[in-house]
């Protein structure tokens, strides 16, 4: 079993997680960053900051034959830890039994409050005084699994769904990687 710090992140975008990760990595190391989108902008950081990157367009290919193809690199690169990193794809169950205990995500609210998508303007329009972001890890049911850590953001009165991102995006990455580093911790503590 590869050991788990070594980590793949996964991206379909901007990639400022992803950045967060690499940046203030400790006790792990992020060994690729992975995308379904080549033109994503956080595989341009990547490449420049000299990490090893993969990527293959998902458009136009089967969930199961895009998800096996992902699946083979991460082994090929030894990787004993998944984050995803704002990676906009529901990963197919195949996928997720086969990497089980081993895939994390972070999620913009406080689970379980706020699964799937536009949960900023979803808070604000609930009157939600509080917000903020969610590490978890990735089981079958979308949004679901073990709660890792979490950080709260308050709702500013007149806040719109774009400045409240905005701010949980920055508790985010304070979060992220504290968190990513104590999961890799526990995991490797259990191994023989
Ligand atoms: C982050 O806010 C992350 O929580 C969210 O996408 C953003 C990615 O930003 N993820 C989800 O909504 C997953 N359901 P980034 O590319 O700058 O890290």
């Amino acid at each position: 079993m590869p050991d788990p710090k070594r980590v793949a992140v996964l991206i379909s975008g901007r990639g400022s997680n992803m950045r967060a990760l690499v940046e203030q990595a400790r006790g792990y190391e992020v060994i690729l960053v992975a995308s379904n989108r080549p033109a994503a902008p956080g595989v341009e950081w990547a490449r420049a900051r000299g990490l090893q990157t993969w990527t293959m367009d998902s458009r136009g290919v089967s969930r199961d034959e895009f998800d096996r193809t992902v699946s083979s690199v991460l082994k090929d690169h030894r990787i004993g830890t998944i984050a995803l990193a704002g990676y906009m794809r529901i990963l197919t169950p195949a996928f997720v039994e086969e990497w089980s205990g081993r895939i994390v995500n972070i999620h913009p609210s406080l689970l379980p409050k706020y699964r799937g998508l536009d949960t900023h303007a979803r808070a604000i329009a609930a009157r939600d005084t509080t917000s903020g972001c969610t590490v978890h890890q990735v089981t079958q049911e979308l949004d679901s699994g073990e709660i890792l850590g979490s950080a709260e953001v308050t709702i500013e009165p007149g806040d719109t769904p774009e400045a409240l991102e905005q701010r949980v995006r920055a508790a985010e990455h304070q979060l992220y990687p504290r968190v990513l580093a104590q999961f890799v911790a526990s995991r490797r503590s259990l191994l023989p």
